[in-house]
């Protein structure tokens, strides 16, 4: 079982300066792409495949099987789209990436490109994160500067054009084929699927969508190998990837290690859960993934384990919340979120999230009755696998969880007629984390 970090992506995220092309030429940055360049498309897309990994923007679709369904080069436009939209409750690992050593996403983007054969490339940034969007222009302006990009990059007799595109901030913009249509200019909605991005993606030609993460993981295995990729991690959840801890942890942040790691050991590299207090529940992989408690600490945090435990890997974005926090108000807020953030395409989750949202505050409030618990499970039981994209299931996973292990918690706000919590004595500043 793994118990310690692997850095790579994170390698040297504490150096001074650690985003410019400088420092990351002093990394052997490039060098993956040079060594790509001797090698044939194929080839490329092969030792991704056979890394096995798998996509890390949350359903872990293996990379290079996604990169082989492009259809044979026909000698008109295909794109690569990177997904850099990372607006989870509780995801933040694209984020830092990107502002510490860009050019890891960049170089991922220019191997990535080379291997489907795109001559453009689109990294979509959510549209708050304006200094990640500054770092990464500048970030593609030295690449180009360098010319690692652009026209005849590397002597190659390819072209690369980079176009970074800052959204206007939704969170269903994430969703793939809602970003594309954000980034046709459209409105951001889910397209119905198929024909799939592969086929028909940005301006109906091929493209591939993947997350930064994702791209970013690539010169590491380019220049590596596949088996040393293969090497970490377990037999069907390859390599490594960033855990954020957040929450109710001494040590809050960002954690890249070997997928398979338990929630147990990366507490005990985080200090555990802030003094005092025990761990209450936990959510392995967002807002959007089942909750856990204390009982799941060992669960190996790979797709396939924290599948059997009954939640998702997700985004590895570990939100910790211990004995302080009311869970009805914590899954009220999470609620509030989605019913803010549905597209309204469909009607499931446009209603739906309304209505779980209203019913919710009642029974935060203590207002509600033991048939407001049922009326909200059959709301969630018609939004799952009834609504039109992922956002509808994600919606109903922390409400249908929480009932699952805390029914007594819903149950005792009735009975109190009131919130038994305090809530300033869950909030970090509350002075026990000192
Ligand atoms: C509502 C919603 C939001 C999403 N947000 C993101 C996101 O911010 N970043 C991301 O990479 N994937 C996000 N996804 C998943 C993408 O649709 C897609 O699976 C992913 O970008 C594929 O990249 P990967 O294979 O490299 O993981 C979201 C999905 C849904 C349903
Ligand atoms: S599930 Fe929600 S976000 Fe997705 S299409 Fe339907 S209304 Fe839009």
């Amino acid at each position: 079982m793994a118990s310690s970090l692997t850095p790579v992506l994170s390698a040297f995220w504490d150096e001074p300066e650690s985003w410019t092309m400088a420092t990351y030429l002093r990394h052997d940055g490039y060098q993956a792409l040079r060594h790509a360049l001797t090698m044939t498309p194929d080839e490329v897309l092969t030792t991704v495949k056979d890394s096995g990994l798998r996509g890390r923007g949350g359903a872990g679709f293996p990379t290079g099987l996604k990169w082989s369904f492009l259809p044979k080069p026909d000698g008109l436009p295909r794109y690569l789209v990177v997904n850099a939209d990372e607006s989870e409750p509780g995801t933040c690992k694209d984020v830092p990436l990107m502002m510490a050593t860009p050019h890891f996403l960049v170089e991922g983007v220019a191997i990535t490109s080379y291997a489907i054969g795109a001559e453009r490339a689109f990294i979509y940034v959510r549209g708050e994160i304006v200094h990640v969007y500054r770092r990464l222009l500048a970030a593609v302006a030295e690449a180009k500067a360098a010319g690692y990009l652009g026209e005849n990059f590397l002597g190659s007799g390819l072209n690369l054009d980079v176009v970074v595109h800052a959204g206007a901030g939704a969170y269903i913009c994430g969703e793939e084929t809602a970003l594309l249509d954000s980034l046709e200019g459209l409105r951001g909605q889910p397209r119905l699927k198929p024909p799939f991005p592969a086929v028909a993606g940005l301006y109906a030609r091929p493209t591939v969508v993947n997350n930064v993460e994702s791209i970013a993981s690539v010169p590491s295995i380019v220049i590596n190998g596949a088996d040393w990729f293969a090497g970490m991690g377990t037999e069907r959840s390859t390599g490594f990837g960033l855990f954020s801890l957040s929450g109710h942890v001494r040590r809050p942040g960002q954690y890249e290690a070997p997928l398979g790691i338990t929630l147990r050991e990366l507490l005990d590299m985080a200090g555990g859960v802030r003094e005092g207090h025990d761990l209450k529940f936990w959510t392995p992989g967002g807002s959007s993934t089942p909750i856990f408690t204390a009982e799941h600490l060992d669960v190996p945090l790979d797709f396939e384990s924290v599948g059997a435990a009954g939640s998702m890997l997700g985004t590895r974005a570990l939100q910790i919340f211990d004995d302080s926090t009311c869970v009805v108000r914590a899954v009220l807020r999470w609620t509030e979120f989605y019913a803010h953030e549905s597209c309204g395409k469909c009607t499931p989750c446009r209603e739906g999230t309304y209505w779980m949202q209203q019913i919710l505050a009642r029974l935060e409030a203590g207002q509600g009755t033991e048939e407001d618990l049922e009326k909200l499970l059959d709301i969630c039981d018609n939004i799952l696998g009834r609504a039109f994209c992922a956002l509808g299931d994600g919606a109903v996973s922390p409400i249908t969880s929480s009932i699952q292990y805390f029914r007594d918690e819903y149950v005792r706000h009735l009975a109190e007629g009131g919130c038994p919590f305090d809530p300033v004595a869950s909030t970090l500043f509350a002075g026990a984390n000192a």
